[in-house]
């Protein structure tokens, strides 16, 4: 099963701890270990809101600001790669066929942000989407998506399951209302509705529930299955 992974700079790293990016690269490397093909897309987090309103106060413009956040997506890029060694490409792949490459040669493919005016949920959807990925996992600070901000609003309730139509429905509200934090933006759930990429939206700070979710389909996030698909094979045994 080829399957990509999301990582969100603020699970992967909230703070510079080894020991959390070796759990998590750990985590990848179990999925290796059992036979899929991994790409993994990791996010900026806390750092590159940092080092965003830091320059935004400087004047920076929002093309800078999003190259700085790019740069900081790639630093925790690199955190990742220093963990998994050889196992993976030796820096982050700057471009989607890059990263494909890296996927060919067998190695764990991982990259960052790649050019202004996104974030890396929609790198993900994309990267998912070229190498015609299986699945898609967003290991987020969320736990799921729900049908409205469960900060906001005590009696959110989240989805055990939504077709990717419903995830853009859900979604598109949230991008127009400031403050409101989307478990993936709106870009990256149309690039899943117009693919049809199988995916998962799960709480990521133990990894381990990463490995669960890949190799059997276990978790207790939110699954967003294209309508009429199946169960990928791997996890049925049928491969
Ligand atoms: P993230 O993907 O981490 O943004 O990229 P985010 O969704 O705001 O972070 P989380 O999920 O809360 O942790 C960090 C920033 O890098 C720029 C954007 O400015 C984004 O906010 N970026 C990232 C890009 O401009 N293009 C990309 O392809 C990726």
């Amino acid at each position: 099963m080829r399957v990509v992974v999301s990582i969100g700079g603020s699970v992967l790293a909230p703070d510079l701890d080894p020991g959390r990016v070796a759990a998590y690269a750990e985590a990848i490397e179990r999925v290796a270990a059992d036979g899929c093909e991994v790409g993994v897309v990791v996010g900026g987090g806390g750092v590159a809101r940092e080092y965003i309103e830091t320059a935004r106060e400087l004047g920076a413009n929002e093309v800078e600001l999003d190259q700085l956040g790019i740069g900081t997506t790639r630093l925790n890029a690199r955190l990742l790669i220093a963990a998994l060694e050889d196992r993976a490409n030796v820096s982050p792949a700057t471009g989607y066929d890059e990263a494909a490459e890296a996927l060919r040669r067998g190695e764990v493919s991982v990259m960052g942000g790649v050019t202004p005016g996104q974030t890396t949920d929609a790198v993900a959807a994309a990267f998912a989407e070229s190498v015609d990925a299986d699945l898609l996992v967003y290991a987020t600070s969320a736990d799921g998506v729900y049908d409205a901000d469960p900060n906001v609003d005590a009696d959110a309730s989240q989805f055990a399951e939504l077709s990717p139509a419903a995830l853009v429905d859900i979604v598109l509200p949230m991008s127009r209302n400031a403050g409101a934090s989307a478990p993936v933006d709106l870009l990256a759930a149309k690039l899943i509705d117009r693919a049809g990429i199988r995916s998962i939206v799960l709480d990521g700070t133990d990894p381990s529930a990463v490995v669960d979710a890949v190799l059997r389909g276990d978790h207790t996030g939110t699954d967003v299955v294209p309508t009429g698909t199946d169960e990928p094979s791997y996890w049925t045994g049928d491969t």
